[in-house]
């Protein structure tokens, strides 16, 4: 079956580590990899790429990776502009030096500029370029709609046309260079088209993701205060309409309550979710945007603007209520998103790129968008599946229960025998209006003892479907089938999206070729090796190396991550630092610790990607990052680094819980829990431990259709009392039929932790849940 791949039983001979102390830090370190004479006996999870695979990439070995990074660390200034002036069009080279930086608080503001004085634009790189280099009619975006069948696409020449229309209206409209465009749009065509619009004339993007409510949507506003604001009336998620006009409305009224006016709201008529017609309007500030945009020029000038001008802002959560607006500028993102994504993904014109992320985030803006068209890429834009998908309430008629009773439903089908549900929920419930969430289908059982998948199945009904994570509509193949279609050839996604489309069964997999993948890619959070696995040897078939991409909204790109010919992988490590990127791992005084080791991931000089700012709050810039560690960018992450060199991402260090004086890493608990036959997903938090100082507390999700028991629960603490040792026992096992999840999928920990303290009067914000019921459920599971 490992055509390409030499697993485990067929290594190469790669040294193990001495470690060597130095200054020279990483390249001493590498270099030992390569020129050390024993091999790692014990490693038996190394997996190589082939020969063939190596021989094509773009890195095909780990000697070359050296050469390029010892470059990039030794001449940071000729490596980057190098790659800056062969690859990308500037008006006008950047002068007189590549970058300047003051990454050290004790010598002044941080300060972080790459190609200053360059002048260039990032829209015009991304379509012009590649349309004047012969590519105008490769498809730059396959678009497939939520509803298989409605799909669309756009050659690099037709999604140019588009952008400039809309470019020219927004100058129509008085946006100038600087200005602010907030743009809250689902994954529609539009939405890529509306970034680089903007980028087109040096507006400045804030791309709101469109689950937000108009609550952050206005806080947001308010932050930025943009000139106009870029929607669509509607979305369709699941069966069910979402009027995101609404939201609009309402977040411009509270806004303009708090005297921030945006004057003009652009509307895109989504007909495929309502018709224009029902939407509630106000004149002189709301325009349909087929109404004006098809009618301005296909073609419009592009703004030159200086390489360290804004290019976008993105909102991200920080320790405080109040959202970050993370700010990127233009030469630097530009250089550095369109590298990785060529070197971390070995890409090639031949490839198709399907990435499953919202441009909400910051994965959509730097490889839906940015990186890839920069490459002249064929990308998948993926309308996306949300949580509401879920059983059809036309087949339900009537649910009576209280909390804590029995429940019966009943369905307006006909039917051998009653439904009957068993279990402790409250009436408050989604289902209560005729909506059974997958997750809560595992508690219900039919009078009979089948279970309700099985009766929905056999009556062929539509299948609920999972909590939005993964695309599982219309069922859980719609990633393969999508793969399949577009045959494509980089799949980059999610390890939440992994570990639920794992516990839906390789059925869904198997059936669909995937023979086109060469490439996987993971983000957004360590990836536990047993997900790892299942997404290499049955998404991938045992062929394609995954790359585990680590970095954040802050960094603009990845910084370490694997490049997929050079070296082998280890399932749940990201390898090795990028080009230019020299991580460092400190301990709590923030003292460097070389060699095997664990502490706190630090990045030592900047990066081109690096953002500059946040918008508005220079300070909070300093003091959340730069202030901790002095000397060093603080990503607010733990790491350990193995014998090998090897990077192992632990988690937030929000996140370390400190028992008896052993430092453990939430993901190193969760990652021994999902090792666990029985349990698909796992959070883990600290709670206030009389005698050891911190306990180990876990909420543990269960393969479909387990019931939760005494015997289970101590067969998961002896799993990890087996894979971790004794002091990482969980203190507690809480059931979680669900977990709070943000709606990009990131597990909330700041209200497991509530939970886990029972201070459920403080649970804060819960607006941001793709499903606040969840928490509601985990309370009344507390003890179980
Ligand atoms: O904790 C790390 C985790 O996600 C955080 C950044 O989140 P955000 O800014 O939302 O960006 C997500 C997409 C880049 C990091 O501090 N993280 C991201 N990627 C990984 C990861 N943790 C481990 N492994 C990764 N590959």
């Amino acid at each position: 079956p490992n055509e390409n791949l030499k697993t485990s039983n067929n290594v190469r001979h790669v040294g193990s580590v001495k470690t060597q102390p130095s200054d020279a830090g990483y390249i001493s370190h590498l270099n030992a990899v390569i020129l050390g004479e024993a091999l790692a006996s014990e490693e038996i999870d190394l997996i190589f790429p082939s020969d063939e695979f190596s021989r094509q990439a773009h890195v095909p070995s780990l000697e070359k990776y050296l050469e390029m990074y010892k470059r990039s660390i030794e001449d940071p200034a000729g490596f980057w502009s190098d790659i800056a002036s062969s690859e990308f069009y500037w008006k006008e080279k950047w002068s007189p030096q590549v970058y300047s930086e003051n990454l050290d608080v004790r010598k002044g503001d941080i300060k972080i500029e790459w190609f200053k004085g360059g002048s260039t634009n990032i829209c015009y790189n991304c379509l012009d370029k590649n349309v004047e280099a012969g590519n105008g009619d490769k498809i730059a975006i396959y678009w497939e709609g939520n509803e298989p069948g409605s799909d669309g696409t756009l050659t690099y020449i037709q999604l140019l046309r588009k952008v400039c229309q809309l470019a020219n209206y927004l100058k129509d409209v008085g946006i100038r260079k600087g200005d602010t465009v907030v743009i809250y749009l689902p994954m529609l065509m539009e939405l890529p088209i509306a970034m680089l619009a903007c980028a087109r004339i040096g507006a400045v993007h804030s791309v709101v993701f469109a689950g937000f409510s108009a609550e952050s949507l206005a806080q947001r506003i308010m932050d930025c205060k943009p000139k106009a604001v870029i929607t669509c009336n509607a979305v369709k998620r699941g069966s069910k309409v979402i009027h995101l006009k609404d939201i609009v409305d309402a977040a411009l009224s509270e806004t303009s309550r708090n005297k921030v006016c945006v004057d003009v709201c652009l509307t895109y008529e989504n007909n495929l979710a309502m018709k224009r017609e029902s939407t509630n309007w106000q004149e002189g500030r709301d325009t349909w945007w087929q109404d004006v945009v098809p009618t301005h020029p296909t073609t419009c000038e592009v703004e030159w603007v200086n390489a360290e001008d804004p290019l976008f802002l993105l909102y991200t959560s920080g320790s405080t209520g109040k959202p970050k607006g993370v700010l990127h500028t233009t030469g630097g993102y530009m250089v550095y998103t369109a590298t990785t994504f060529k070197y971390a993904f070995d890409y090639k014109p031949s490839d198709v790129y399907w990435c499953t992320a919202d441009c909400g985030w910051i994965t959509g803006h730097s490889y839906v968008t940015y990186g890839p068209l920069l490459n002249g890429a064929s990308v998948v834009v993926y309308e996306g599946v949300w949580m509401e998908n879920l059983l059809s309430s036309s087949t339900i008629s009537s649910l009576d229960g209280v909390l804590g009773r029995e429940i019966t439903l009943k369905v307006r089908k006909q039917m051998p025998e009653d439904l009957m549900v068993v279990g402790l929920f409250k009436p408050t419930f989604p289902w209560v209006h005729g909506l059974i969430p997958d997750v809560i289908l595992s508690r219900i059982r039919l009078i009979n003892g089948k279970n309700i998948r099985e009766f929905i199945e056999h009556h062929n009904w539509k299948m609920p479907e999972d909590l939005m994570v993964a695309p599982n509509y219309p069922d859980s193949g719609r990633c393969w089938d999508i793969v399949d279609k577009y045959r494509v050839t980089i799949f980059y996604t999610a390890p939440t999206l992994v570990r639920s489309l794992m516990r839906d069964g390789d059925e869904f997999v198997i059936r669909y070729s995937r023979k086109s993948l060469r490439v996987l890619g993971s983000v957004g959070e360590p990836i536990n090796p047993s997900a790892w696995r299942w997404f290499f040897n049955v998404v991938g078939d045992s062929r394609c190396p995954i790359s585990d991409t680590w970095w954040q909204t802050e960094t603009g790109g990845f910084m370490i991550t694997p490049l997929p010919g050079a070296w082998p992988l280890k399932p749940g490590s990201a390898t090795f630092p990028f080009f230019g990127v020299q991580p460092v791992i400190v301990d709590e005084k923030g003292v460097e610790i070389e060699g095997e080791c664990n502490g706190y991931l630090c990045v030592k000089g900047s990066w081109p990607g690096a953002f500059r700012t946040l918008y508005g709050d220079h300070e909070r810039y300093e003091t959340t990052y730069f202030k901790p560690f002095p000397g060093y960018y603080f990503s607010g992450d733990g790491c350990s680094r193995d014998k090998d060199g090897f990077h192992w991402l632990t988690g937030r260090v929000d996140d370390v819980i400190n028992v008896s004086g052993h430092r453990i890493g939430t993901a190193e608990v969760e990652s021994a829990l999902v090792s666990h036959p029985q349990c698909v997903e796992a959070a883990v938090v600290g709670v206030e431990h009389e005698v050891k100082g911190q306990g180990i507390y876990a909420f543990v999700t269960l393969v479909e259709g387990v019931p939760y028991s005494e015997e289970l629960r101590k067969s998961l603490i002896l799993t990890v009392r087996n894979q971790i040792g004794a002091f990482a026992a969980p203190d507690k096992i809480h059931w979680a039929p669900g977990l709070p999840k943000t709606r990009s999928g990131k597990i909330m920990r700041r209200i497991l932790r509530k939970i886990a303290s029972r201070q459920l009067n403080e649970l804060g914000d819960t607006s941001t849940l793709a499903d606040p019921n969840v928490v509601e459920q985990l309370i009344t599971l507390a003890d179980c």
